[in-house]
């Protein structure tokens, strides 16, 4: 059994991620939610879409008020999705297959249900098992610090009667922070991560990450204490498991998300969350600006760090790392009707974002996979998936996976008023339209292009692993760049606008070289000179490896001044 992790320290830049929870993919028992068991018979399904890493979402003992990110017990599996001994057979599994296996750790909050908030309630104040929270005799503390649940929560403090003192939270009031002051609180987390590391776990996501140590004055995020108690997760990881990988949930801009890689001795990745609404924002301005301008203004990261990039995941489409007049836009342009918002987002899935758009889903994926980073498919984007903004919170979109057009979307044996939740049925998205069986069959779908595009990008280290440079394209509704790495050089190119566009490109510092177009291996007519003419359909997109050019540096004459 080869290891992900064996392979290469450096795995998780050339990973095709794919997230997904437990209850929602398949029910294997029969009894309306999705377990380890039916992960494990779907495994299959996932190797041959091609992803290399599995990131399951919270599946730990939890009273599910944040669908399992209140966690009440820290080493231990939720009994409606099995046991420890079946996740174990899962991540076994999952690596005889190549698969990498990715978890959380939910580091900032537990549930108020954990014994460790049970029992701080009760400690004497001062004692070191009451501060294994934050707590506080005014709610006036910390006034810096934002909400961030701002449709549920009204402050960051509430009262805990037993205790006679305010707790902090920085979301739901129900979810308590840990004291990383407390020695003993870091003491618990790295035994929570040796716990997992040692049942073979590749990964962790650390959830809210921004948010574990407050300080007065502050806004209590990206706190230099904070990155000190990274270093020291990161430093027993690489001691005691070397090899495993931590990813930042750092909803944060560019320049504060890459302190947490640190001197590449924090975290290896990190999401990159501003790239994501501005992907969208470039498809309904017909400008590549917005991308553009947001990567030119993201700091270089050490070379063993990866950003994680995605279009859609189980939260809402977050507008927190836009402006105000950006936010405003985006809402208008992905949701004017009030109950697709949530918080300063906007819940909704890739498909119906983009009102079931073919050529906009395929376009959208081809910046998922090409752009600098790793790429993390949520599941059920890659059959196009609806959303139903009528049930609360994000249930809408962690609906059940849809297998097939029969009862319950093939997810469930079990009747249908005993799962989770109900599959999509509308005519457009419902699983009698969407389905993997169905696309499976169809030779057109987009599950097969899907699979046929993760093909492609894992036969190029380069997409995972090259540089950056922006090609300067004389239509703004183009956005044109190069990834170089080694040998390898491909110029990636995608048409924002609904109509066919021209444009030129200066493609100067590639003369000689030959674009091959690689989804169909067309050779295209040699680089000369500085001006390189081509034509793009409606949103079409397209990659060429360039055949012959020169490494970086080799030989390019520096511009006359
Ligand atoms: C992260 C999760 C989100 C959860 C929150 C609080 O942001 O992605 O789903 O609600 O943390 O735990
Ligand atoms: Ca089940």
């Amino acid at each position: 059994m080869v290891r992900a992790v064996d392979r290469d320290p450096l795995w998780y830049k050339d990973a095709i991620i794919y997230e997904t929870h437990v209850k929602a993919f398949f029910d294997a028992n029969g009894d309306g939610i999705g377990d380890f068991g039916g992960l494990v018979e779907k495994l299959d399904y996932l190797e041959q879409l091609g992803i290399t890493c599995l990131w399951l979402l919270p599946f730990f003992p939890s009273p599910l008020r944040d669908d399992g990110y209140d966690v009440a017990d820290y080493r231990g599996v939720h009994p409606s999705y099995g046991t420890l001994e079946d996740f174990q057979r899962l991540v076994e599994e999952a690596h005889r297959r190549g698969i990498a296996v990715l978890i959380e750790l939910v580091v900032n909050h537990t549930s108020d249900q954990h014994s460790w908030f049970q029992r701080a309630r009760r400690a004497p104040p001062g004692s070191p098992l009451r501060d294994y929270y934050v707590w506080s005799d005014t709610d006036q503390r910390f006034a810096g610090a934002r909400i961030i649940f701002t449709d549920t929560e009204r402050s960051n403090w509430t009262w805990d009667e037993m205790a006679g003192a305010y707790y902090w939270h920085r979301f739901f009031s129900h979810q308590p922070d840990v004291n990383f002051d407390n020695r003993l609180v870091l003491e618990e987390m790295l035994g929570v991560l040796r716990f997992w590391a040692s049942l073979g776990v590749d990964g962790f996501r650390l959830d809210a990450v921004p948010y574990l140590v407050e300080r007065e004055g502050t806004n209590c995020e990206n706190l230099p204490e904070t990155h000190a108690v990274i270093r020291q997760l990161r430093a027993a990881l690489d001691r005691e498991f070397p090899g495993r990988m931590l990813l930042a949930e750092a909803n944060q801009w560019p320049w504060d998300v890459r302190p947490y890689f640190g001197d590449g001795d924090e975290c290896h990745m990190a999401f990159h969350f501003p790239v994501m609404p501005r992907i969208f924002m470039s498809l309904r301005l017909e400008d590549a600006e917005p991308i553009v301008d947001i990567l030119r203004r993201t700091p270089p990261i050490p070379e063993t760090c990866q950003w994680g990039l995605f279009l859609r995941n189980h939260d809402e489409l977050t507008l927190e790392m836009v402006t105000e007049e950006e936010r405003d836009y985006m809402v208008l342009a992905y949701a004017r009707d009030a109950g697709q918002r949530l918080n300063l987002g906007i819940r909704r899935r890739l498909a119906p974002l983009v009102d079931n758009g073919r050529r906009r889903i395929e376009l959208l994926s081809s910046l998922l996979f090409s752009l600098p980073g790793t790429p993390i498919l949520y599941y059920g984007d890659e059959i196009g998936m609806g959303d139903d903004v009528l049930r609360p919170d994000r249930d809408g979109v962690r609906t059940p996976m849809q297998w097939s057009g029969g009862p319950n979307a093939g997810f469930s044996s079990a009747p249908g008023p005993s799962l989770y939740s109900q599959p999509i049925t509308d005519p457009v998205y419902g699983h009698a339209a969407v389905n993997v069986a169905a696309q499976l069959r169809d030779p057109s779908s987009l599950l097969r292009w899907m699979r046929n595009l993760i093909r492609l990008r894992k036969q190029f280290q380069v997409f995972g692993r090259g540089t950056l440079e922006f090609v300067s394209s004389s239509n703004p509704k183009i956005l044109a760049y190069v990834r170089r790495w080694g040998e390898d050089t491909v110029l990636c190119l995608a048409n924002v606008s609904r109509q066919m566009q021209p444009f030129e490109l200066d493609l100067s510092a590639f003369e000689g070289a030959t674009p091959v177009e690689m989804l169909g291996y067309t050779a295209f007519p040699r680089i000369a000179g500085a001006r390189y003419f081509l034509t793009l359909g409606g949103y079409g997109f397209a990659w060429f490896e360039l055949r012959g050019a020169r490494p970086p540096g080799a030989g390019i004459v520096a511009p006359a001044r």
